[in-house]
Formats: C-alpha cells, structure tokens, sequence
C-alpha cells in the first residue's frame, strides 16, 4: 500500500453529531466537530477517547504493511518494537487478513460458548498442544493477557480446592519488578510499582513478591551462574517457609522480563530450580509468557530453551499478532486432571473467549510462523541484532546493560556506568529516546520504560521488531537505534 493511498480521508466524515450541537458548541464541552477530527501536524489529542494521556496529541497511522507504518502526515515509520512485542508477522499480512475475512462471511465471527463448539476453535488449540510437543494438555483461551492471568490464578486455585474443599493453599508467590497485567487481580500479581500505587489498599493480600533474577544489577562480580541461582533458590525456599509451605498455591514469573525491567532473561538454571522449590512443596511452577512466548525468545515458547515445562502458562500477543484480541492459558495434563478426577468444570467464563474469528485469525498466525520455520530466523537475527547493538552502543557512557533473547532486546540507561546509577526521574530519559526515535529523521519506534533499577528509578527501552525481519532491517534498527540514543544523550 502506497503511503498516498493512506492519506487524508477524514474528509468522508459526515457531521452525524450536528443534533447535539448548539451555536457551534458540542453541548459536552468539546469543540466542534463539524468534519471529523482535526489534526495538527499529523497529530490527533483525543477529545472523546480518555486516552493513555489526556494532554498528549499522538500521531496518526493510516495504515501498514511490513515492517512499516505510514502516518497521515506522510511519514513512513519502522515498527522495530511490533508494538507491544505484537504484530509479529508484521502489518497487513493478507493470509491472515483473509482467514479472519472468511471466518467472518461464515456469519458467525462469535458463537457462544455456552452452547457451541467450533472447529477453527479446536483446530487452534491442537496447534497450540502440538507447539508444545504435547507437553502440555489443554488449552482455555480468552481475550488479553490480563484475562489469562485472572483465569490462571482462579485454576491454580481450583486444582487444590477440587481435592479439597478447605485446602489451606491460598498465597501465591510472584516477584518484584513484574507485569503481569492491569485487572485488579492481576496488578495484584504484579511487582510494578507505578501501577500498582493508586489502587494498593485493595490488591491482593495474598501475594507475595521475591526478588527477580536480574543479573546485571544484583549479581557479584565472578558470581557464577550456579552460585546466584542458588541464592533465588533459597529466597524462594525461605519465603514458602515464611507462609508455611503448605499454604502456597504456586510461584508466578516472567522467563524473560518484558515491559517492567526491559527484557531481562534468568539466567541458565533459574527455571529449573524455581520448579523444584515449588514442587517441593506440592505447589504449582506458573509461567507468563505472554510477551515473552509465541516465539519471541527464539523458541515457540521461552521455556523450551531449557525445557523446564510449567504447570500453567499464559500466552498472548503474539499468538494472535494483532489480528484479533487473543490470548490463552496452557494447562499440564497434571491441572487438568485435577479437574476431570473432581467437578469436571472450570468456575469461569467470559462472553468473548473463544471466539471462532479470533481463532481463525490465531490458527494462520501459527501456521504462518510454523511453515515459514521463523524461529530460525527469530534465532539468526536475534544474534545479529544483539551483535550489532553491543557494538554500535555497548561502549556508550549511558548505556548500563543490553540483554534479551531471540528478537527482544532491551537498553537500560545509567547516569553512572560504574555505580549503575540510573537517572533522575524527572529527566525522562526513556521516553525522551522514544520520543525521539519516533520522530523525522529517525522514523523508527522505540518502546520506553521506567522503574528499571529499583522500581521507581531506572531507564530502558524494548527492541521487539517482526519476525519476518532481513539482516539489512537489522542494519537499519540497530544503526537507527544507536543514531538516537548518541543523539538524545548529546543533548542532554
Ligand atoms: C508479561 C505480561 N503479562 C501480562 C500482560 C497483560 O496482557 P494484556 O495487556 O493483553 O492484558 C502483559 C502485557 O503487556 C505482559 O507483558
């Protein structure tokens, strides 16, 4: 698609609000809207969306294909980050637009669940099992990440309470530094301090938060990797201890922290030794995958690359890649026959899960990236990137760390490379490198993030580009990248 073709259609917007007007004043307060919404410089603030920011204008995309957004102000912009580590096959991928277009003229985009099976429905979760060399056994599929999260914390739950009734298992163990969603239940979950602030005396009470295994900020020096596992170990241990081990329904974390630490992976053996503390104790192992899984790491699921199975897994983004809200549960053949041997029933349930054209759109997505064997290439250019990066910036004054796996790389920025010092709050120093990369000339989108050091403190960005990427886009991010960082920080 021609970025022209994109271009200005405002124009087709009818004033369909003209009732509601009164001497050209919207009778709610807002200017008028007499012919769509108006743009400035290619940016719209929202005045009948509460948007993310109430004061921020955003720029407008008109469309995209690729690699590739194109803005009404006629800029064409890299989406290095697939969004939020989403759109993995890259924008308007027409395989997938045409499984979702046929699902639909099916006349039965939703069915209910209540009453229906579908077999696009069926046909996704067997994919989904068959990713994981059947090493897990069902799947509960829903609408978000967050939703997963609710819907795993209420299974983990149930697995006990199906066997009895005045189970004592009720603390979970998740840790510090973590995302694992916005609903009350899982912001309860999560370490994240800024989110979690204004609505703290209601989360959760019973979860409790360890430390992440963050090996640039709190591994010694010569620390071997053995040596800090068994330290997390053993604050795992004392903490089920602290709670009475017979109270814990199950540990939660990230394989490979996304959005709250900027990409930071455990180390080799973290995985494994977690699941022994918590199967120690007849506990559950609970895996987040869902911005670290559906390939994103370089194996379909982060777990593979030590092959530690959990218990339960949530997967989301790039499972459905932006073509369709969706997002799932695994199970282990453990927690489902938990539930066959008891009620046979899971006491939830929401009216958009399962969907048979959030399926469709899923079950391509998956095909595309099984057929394509993109986890090689998520491997191949994984490596090039993290080369590239650590050349192009691992010298620079300001720049603490860079880690990931496969296509997800994080910056994390210090004020002080010695002391690892992070900025000032105040100097917004991630969203000043993502507001930059974002605009001419560098066109390319970099995803902020804050409280990197000590929750509050602390700078990094996400790299999360398309799985479909060449060595030559790789060439463009890094180099991109590194042009705006030198930038944002020689004006400092
Ligand atoms: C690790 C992790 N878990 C859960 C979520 C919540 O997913 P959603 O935003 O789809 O509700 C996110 C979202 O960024 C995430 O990164």
């Amino acid at each position: 698609m021609s970025p022209s073709a994109l271009l200005n259609d405002n124009d087709q917007h009818d004033n369909h609000l003209a009732p509601a007007l009164k001497n050209g004043v919207h009778l709610n307060g807002h200017s008028t809207l007499t012919k769509g919404p108006s743009l400035t410089n290619g940016s719209l603030k929202a005045e009948y969306l509460l948007d993310r920011n109430l004061r921020k204008a955003y720029p407008v995309v008109k469309g995209g294909k690729g690699n590739y957004l194109y803005l009404n102000d006629g800029r064409k912009v890299f989406d290095s980050t697939s969004g939020a580590a989403v759109s993995c096959l890259g924008h308007g991928n027409q395989r997938v637009i045409d499984a979702v277009a046929a699902q639909m003229q099916t006349g039965t985009p939703y069915l209910a669940s209540t009453f229906w099976m579908s077999e696009v429905v069926e046909e996704l979760c067997k994919e989904l099992i068959n990713g994981t060399d059947g090493k897990m056994a069902r799947v509960y599929l829903t609408g978000s990440g967050s939703e997963a999260m609710e819907a795993t914390v209420k299974m983990a739950r149930q697995f006990f309470f199906e066997n009895n009734k005045n189970t004592p298992r009720v603390n979970f163990i998740a840790r510090q530094h973590s995302y694992h969603g916005n609903t009350i239940g899982a912001l309860g979950i999560s370490g994240h301090v800024a989110r979690r602030a204004p609505y703290e005396p209601f989360l959760m009470d019973n979860v409790h938060h360890v430390s992440p295994c963050n090996a640039y900020r709190q591994r010694q020096e010569g620390e071997s990797n053995a040596a800090f596992v068994a330290k997390k170990a053993a604050e795992l241990e004392a903490t089920f201890q602290e709670l009475g081990p017979e109270t814990v329904v199950g540990f939660i974390c990230e394989p490979v922290v996304g959005a709250a630490l900027g990409c930071v992976p455990s180390v080799p053996g973290y995985l494994e030794a977690m699941r022994d503390v918590c199967h120690k104790h007849g506990a559950l192992f609970i895996l987040d995958e869902v911005m670290s899984g559906m390939g994103r790491c370089g194996t379909l699921h982060a777990w593979q690359d030590e092959d530690i199975v959990p218990d339960l897994q949530t997967i989301g983004k790039g499972l459905g890649a932006g073509y369709q809200p969706i997002a799932a549960v695994l199970i282990s053949q453990r927690v489902v026959n938990a539930l066959l041997d008891g009620s046979g029933q899971f006491v939830h349930g929401q009216t958009y899960q399962g969907m048979p054209v959030q399926a469709a759109a899923a079950l391509e997505v998956q095909k595309i990236m099984r057929e394509g064997n993109m986890m090689k290439n998520v491997q191949v250019q994984g490596a090039y990137l993290e080369a590239r990066l650590k050349a192009l910036l691992g010298d620079h004054p300001n720049v603490g760390d860079i880690r990931g796996r496969g296509l997800f790389w994080g910056i994390e920025f210090v004020k002080d490379k010695k002391t690892k010092e992070p900025f000032d709050l105040k100097t917004g120093i991630a969203q000043k490198v993502s507001d930059t990369a974002i605009s001419a000339p560098f066109n390319m989108v970099m995803y902020p993030g804050t409280g990197t050091a000590d929750g509050v403190r602390g700078d990094h960005v996400i790299l999360a580009p398309t799985y479909i990427v060449t060595r030559e886009d790789i060439d463009h991010i890094a180099k991109t990248a590194s042009d705006v960082v030198h930038h944002v920080f020689s004006e400092l």
